[in-house]
């Protein structure tokens, strides 16, 4: 089948995520990171079954397979925008991994941008701070690329992963299970150690060559 018409599985990296989490991050135990890391392994395989009963499909389609045998799986294809929806899921959890370390310290290209829009990094944390006591779900920083602006975006826990136009730079998980089990309801204590473990120099990867 022609490479293109397929949809590609998405890497799994619990297992370098769990060895990260050995010892714990800071104040988040490595009971609560595993048990993350597990979450995150359940949408992931729920992504790629989809993946792959979309390129089964397309495969009998594109070899003629007969109309009453496609029409039985005709919902996968409108499956395909769930699939983006764990793939924007996904990929928020690996950001918040990837960017989870003791003793970062904010330097470099990510420091100029972050004080450029914000004055200060203090300003910045507390921009983060407020709009992530009123969120559920997550607050992305993503930099606009037309404006050449940062902005924390608060959301709601369906809410869909920026895409357009945008470079994703960090991700802090809200739901309950990133901080319950460790701080309780203390959600501005998690807050507040995330930004004591933030790895910076892991942020300044994600931003685009422009
Ligand atoms: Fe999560």
């Amino acid at each position: 089948m022609a490479e293109h018409l397929s949809l590609k599985l998405i890497v799994d990296q619990s297992d370098t995520f769990l060895k990260k989490f050995e010892s714990g991050i800071g104040k988040l135990s490595s009971k609560t990171l595993a048990n993350h890391v597990s979450l995150y392994k359940n949408l992931l395989e729920e992504a790629n079954t989809l993946a792959k009963e979309y390129t089964q499909y397309m495969g009998r389609w594109l070899s003629s397979a007969p109309a009453e045998e496609l029409s039985k799986n005709e919902n996968i294809i409108s499956n395909i925008g769930e699939w983006f929806s764990l793939y924007g899921r996904i990929a928020s959890h690996e950001l918040y991994f990837n960017c989870l370390r003791k003793n970062g310290s904010c330097e470099g290209k990510i420091k100029e941008l972050i004080e450029a829009n914000f004055g200060s990094i203090q300003n910045f944390k507390l921009d983060i701070k407020l709009k992530a006591l009123h969120a559920s779900g997550w607050v992305w920083t993503v930099l606009d690329h037309y404006s050449g602006k940062i902005f924390n975006i608060p959301a709601n826990r369906e809410d869909a992963f920026p895409f357009s136009g945008m470079s994703t730079l960090i991700a802090i998980d809200l739901a309950e299970h990133a901080y319950e089990p460790d701080f309780g309801q203390d959600k501005e204590g998690y807050i507040e150690e995330f930004f004591n473990v933030i790895d910076w120099e892991e942020i300044e990867k994600n931003l685009p060559i422009m």
